[in-house]
């Protein structure tokens, strides 16, 4: 499956969204997530973020490897959070793509 990683956070640009043929994203506060049981692998989303914060689970960076835990508990959490096409970004979302270490920003 493919995941969301650190990029994501603040800014949820959901340009991804729009493009999923299977509406495999959730949506949170300040994060998406891509649910694994849904993610048929197809690519399309991965050129569609501003941040280059998706990757297929097995070239994630390193540092980024507890994300394929984070998406498959966040979609769950927010399965009823269905988002299937692009909205408004977060405030000041570019100003956030800039910034590195956002980990502990994300608002669950
Ligand atoms: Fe996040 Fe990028 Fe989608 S910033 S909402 S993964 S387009």
């Amino acid at each position: 499956a493919y995941v969301v990683a650190e990029p994501c956070i603040n800014c949820k640009y959901t340009h991804c969204a729009s493009v999923c043929p299977v509406d495999a994203f959730r949506e949170g506060p300040n994060f998406l997530a891509i649910d694994p049981f849904e993610c048929i692998d197809c690519d399309a989303c991965v050129p569609e973020c501003p941040v280059e914060a998706i990757y297929p689970d097995d070239e994630l960076p390193l540092e980024w490897e507890h994300y394929i835990d984070l998406n498959d508990r966040l979609s769950e959490q927010w399965m009823d959070h269905h988002v299937r096409e692009t909205t408004e970004a977060m405030e000041d979302a570019d100003e956030w793509a800039e910034k590195e270490d956002k980990d502990e920003l994300l608002v669950e």
